[in-house]
């Protein structure tokens, strides 16, 4: 039987908890006398519920629940069980380590990178992960900064003696500036020669204020169905017309929920690159040509390229039309594709969402559905994507 992989999954361990627990700004853990779990709360769009919950115990309850899908090993393996996964790839979930001080990013890194290989190591061929970076959002000063940057790599050479690790998770922030700033270079390029690929996860969105005046009304589906995939795009394309891709061509990116919107604004990017005379005309300049902007026109790769060289994209998209979309827009067929469920984010709807351990998680059944649509149930395209690419790729022992 071919196997199948889940590469998008998380969990926090309960040292990540215990650390929300204690917090005021975001992200935090607060607890309700009219919920038995705690609530977690992550995302700034979750913010003025907090607020009205904190002032009017009858108010409808902020973020999430915080139940143990979250936390506990048992329960993911039971969820695995279920769904009939055979090997998963875990990751810390959003928003990792952003929030903690320069002095406490290191260790707390690295206890967590320890803990979660020894979730591995206890379920050999079940489970492996993907790395946490030690990356800040307020790395400070610039001399803050290289010490940040020195952390990161420090941490990088740790994963590399973690035998379960495949890879990192990474944010969109990097060291405060985005993923295309400088300084992440030798980060990237760290990462390249110690051939751990990066998971690109987002968790910022978009500004609430892009969502109106009623965001409120609409719950989560805005920032995470909307938000999510445009912070995803446009730090890819960040990246890509900071040309990091060609300074470091060994990174090899496994990008969330199908790219965000990159296989379907891959041409107008492209259009718009071509069309752009600043560009041009800077890269004519940096050649030291007059003809300078036909030259790089011709010679750079396109983001194309870049996507069936360097990147793989998670099949976390709930529709077949995405998904066909991915496909084309990473290779010729389905082999860059992985299958992924984002447990435990999106649980049971309805009646039965109380978390019982036998329960069928429809939002799984929609991405193996789409898969099944995209590339036919049994055929050779839906093993790939199912689990045989990410064995493959991600060297797993499955
Ligand atoms: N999926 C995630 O991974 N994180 C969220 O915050 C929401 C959905
Ligand atoms: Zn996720």
């Amino acid at each position: 039987m071919a196997p199948i992989v889940d590469i998008h999954t998380h969990m926090y361990p309960p040292e990540y908890i215990d650390l929300l627990s204690t917090r005021t700004d975001l992200p935090l853990v607060r607890t309700f006398p009219s919920s038995p779990d705690p609530r977690l709360i992550l995302l700034e769009s979750e913010l003025p519920s907090l607020q009205r919950a904190l002032a009017d115990p009858s108010a409808p309850l902020p973020g999430r629940s915080l139940t143990k899908h979250f936390t506990s090993l048992p329960a993911k393996l039971s969820f695995m069980a279920r769904h009939g996964i055979t090997t998963s790839v875990v990751s810390l979930a959003n928003p990792w380590l952003d929030f903690l001080s320069p002095e406490d990013a290191g260790p707390v890194a690295k206890r967590i990178n320890e803990s979660f290989e020894a979730m591995c190591v206890a379920h050999p061929g079940k489970l492996f992960f993907f790395g946490a970076l030690p990356l800040i959002n307020t790395p400070g000063t610039e001399s803050a900064q290289d010490q940040t940057q020195q952390t990161i790599l420090t941490a990088i050479t740790h994963l590399t003696t973690l035998p379960h690790c495949r890879g990192i998770i990474l944010g969109t922030s990097g060291l405060g500036a985005g993923l295309d700033d400088p300084r992440m270079l030798p980060i990237f390029t760290s990462l390249a020669a110690a051939q751990l690929p990066v998971f690109l996860h987002p968790h910022y969105g978009l500004p609430t204020s892009v969502f109106g005046p009623r965001a409120d009304d609409y719950g989560h589906v805005l920032p995470l169905a909307l938000g999510f995939p445009m912070e995803t795009t446009v730090a890819v394309a960040r990246m890509f017309l900071a040309g990091v891709f060609d300074a470091v061509d060994g990174l090899r990116m496994i990008l969330a929920h199908s790219g965000g919107t990159l296989p379907f604004l891959a041409g107008r990017i492209e259009s718009c690159v071509v069309h752009d005379a600043g560009l041009a005309a800077a890269a004519a300049k940096a050649a030291g040509k007059g003809d300078g902007e036909g030259e790089r026109v011709r010679k750079r790769r396109t983001l194309w390229e870049v996507l069936r060289q360097q990147i793989y994209l998670d099949a976390v998209v709930y529709s077949d039309v995405g998904l066909k979309a991915a496909a084309d827009a990473t290779g010729a067929g389905a082999e860059r594709l992985m299958f992924g469920t984002d447990h435990p984010f999106f649980p049971p709807v309805g009646e039965k969402a109380d978390g019982a351990d036998d329960e069928e998680w429809e939002s799984v059944q929609w991405n193996v559905d789409a898969v099944i649509r995209a590339f036919g149930e049994g055929s050779k395209e839906a093993e790939l994507v199912l689990g045989v690419n990410a064995a493959t790729v991600l060297r797993l022992d499955v």
